[in-house]
């Protein structure tokens, strides 16, 4: 589904990512582990088309979208919910929602039932239905985590890019976080998932990878990650949560 082949990227002369190659196969959750500055986000947006890919390929459904701008990559059905939650804060919940859909009615692929598609959120996300008329602004961090992550399966994507949806959450907030992310997996959404909770990431994911100053160290299923020595130490041990 999404097969990423090499891939460098930075910022003008800062390199961050150095030749990483990935895969996300239909249907599954893959997890995209590191350390704070390890390129994680950077993956997320040479990905996404937020930023430029030095080298390296990006496919989707075996399509090349190196280097396409954001609004081209999305119209293929690639959808980024980015770090720090971005919403536009002063239109309602819902108008958030229709907003990202917008890309998919532009595009070529199939428009799809936009109504339909919105109760669907609210049955995913009740807290979102409660306040559908809300400017999304005056949400509370957790439900504005929602709504991007809702705002992003609007485009009713063919890979759901998340960054760090349980960031700056209380507790109770972060289990809700996965719980939904749990039940976007049972509905075969396929997501590449970045998380700060590397232990909570390994256990809903299918496969992981582990990002070290902008290289994959370490990858395999989710299961033998849990128990690898080196990324018990690292991520898993009791500093890290
Ligand atoms: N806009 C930017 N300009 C220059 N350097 C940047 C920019 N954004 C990120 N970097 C640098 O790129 C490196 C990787 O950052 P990135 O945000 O990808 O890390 P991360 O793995 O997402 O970290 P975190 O867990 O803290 O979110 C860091 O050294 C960071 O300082
Ligand atoms: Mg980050």
């Amino acid at each position: 589904m999404l097969q990423v082949e090499n891939l460098a990227a930075g910022y003008g002369k800062v390199k961050v990512l150095h030749e990483i190659s990935l895969r996300v196969e239909e249907g599954m959750l893959v997890t995209l582990i590191g350390s704070n500055g390890a390129g994680k986000t950077t993956t997320l947006r040479a990905l996404s088309g937020m930023i430029k890919p030095e080298s390296g390929h990006v496919r989707i459904s075996g399509e090349e979208i190196t280097g396409m701008p954001s609004h081209e990559i999305a119209r293929r059905g690639l959808a980024h919910s980015p770090e720090g939650r971005r919403v536009f804060p002063v239109l309602s919940v819902e108008d958030n929602l229709i907003m990202g859909a917008f890309t998919r009615l532009t595009g070529s692929r199939p428009k799809g039932d936009v109504k339909a598609d919105l109760a669907r959120m609210f049955e995913l996300f009740p807290r979102l239905a409660e306040r559908r008329q809300q400017q999304a602004g005056t949400l509370s961090g957790g439900e504005q985590q929602m709504l991007a992550m809702a705002r992003a399966l609007m485009l009713s994507p063919k890979v759901l890019l998340l960054d760090e949806p349980s960031m700056g959450l209380a507790p109770k907030l972060v289990e809700e976080v996965f719980a939904t992310i749990t039940r976007l997996k049972a509905a075969r959404v396929t997501m590449l998932l970045v998380e700060q909770f590397a232990a909570a990431a390994l256990e809903v994911a299918d496969f992981g990878y582990v990002l070290e100053n902008g290289r994959i160290s370490a990858s395999g299923s989710a299961a033998s990650l849990k128990v690898d020595p080196a990324v018990r130490a690292a991520y898993l041990g009791t500093a890290h949560g």
